[in-house]
C-alpha cells in the first residue's frame, strides 16, 4: 500500500516536472550570449540556462559591450517557452533594440529545427515594428528547448 502510494507520487511528480532549457552556440568569436527575465540575469558566463518549470517573458542577446541590460541597440531574442500551452519565440529589432548580430534561433526537443535566422538589419524575419507577428514562431509541444546561434 505505501510503495503503491509512493510510485504514484513518484509518477504525479515526474509529470509536473516541466523543464526548459536555453543554449547557445555563439560563433561570432566575441562577445557574451545573456539569458534575462524580469531584468535579471539567469545565466553566467555565456552558457545554457535551464528552467525548472515555465519560461514567460525571456530575453535573450550577445553582450558585446555594446547593449543595454535589456538587450537596447541589439539584437534581441524574446521567448516564452510553457508547457499545456503555446511557446514563441522571436527576433526584435523594434527600437530601443537594433541590429548588431546575426542571430537564429530553433526548437528541440519538440518541432525540432523549427526557427527563424535574422542575418541583416533588414531581414524579413524579425519584428521590425508591432504588428509584424510572421516573425513569431510558435510550439505547442511540452518541455521544448531552444538553441540560439550567433553569428
Ligand atoms: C544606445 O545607443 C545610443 C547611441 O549610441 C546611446 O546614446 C544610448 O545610450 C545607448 N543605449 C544604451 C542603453 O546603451
Amino acid at each position: 500500500m505505501f510503495a503503491k502510494t509512493l510510485a504514484l507520487f513518484a509518477g504525479a511528480a515526474l509529470v509536473a516536472a516541466e523543464s526548459h532549457t536555453i543554449s547557445f552556440n555563439n560563433r561570432c568569436g566575441k562577445g557574451e550570449p545573456v539569458v534575462f527575465q524580469n531584468f535579471q540575469q539567469l545565466n553566467s558566463g555565456g552558457g545554457s540556462y535551464t528552467f525548472n518549470g515555465p519560461a514567460p517573458a525571456v530575453i535573450a542577446y550577445l553582450q558585446d559591450g555594446s547593449c543595454g541590460a535589456s538587450g537596447e541597440n541589439c539584437s534581441l531574442m524574446e521567448l516564452t517557452l510553457i508547457n499545456g500551452g503555446v511557446s514563441s519565440a522571436d527576433v526584435s529589432l523594434i527600437p530601443p533594440h537594433t541590429y548588431s548580430t546575426p542571430v537564429g534561433f530553433a526548437y528541440n526537443n519538440g518541432c525540432d529545427g523549427q526557427g527563424k535566422t535574422c542575418a541583416s538589419a533588414d531581414c524579413a524575419e524579425a519584428f521590425h515594428v508591432t504588428d509584424d507577428y510572421g516573425a513569431q514562431v510558435q510550439c505547442t509541444a511540452n518541455d521544448v528547448n531552444l538553441q540560439i546561434t550567433f553569428c
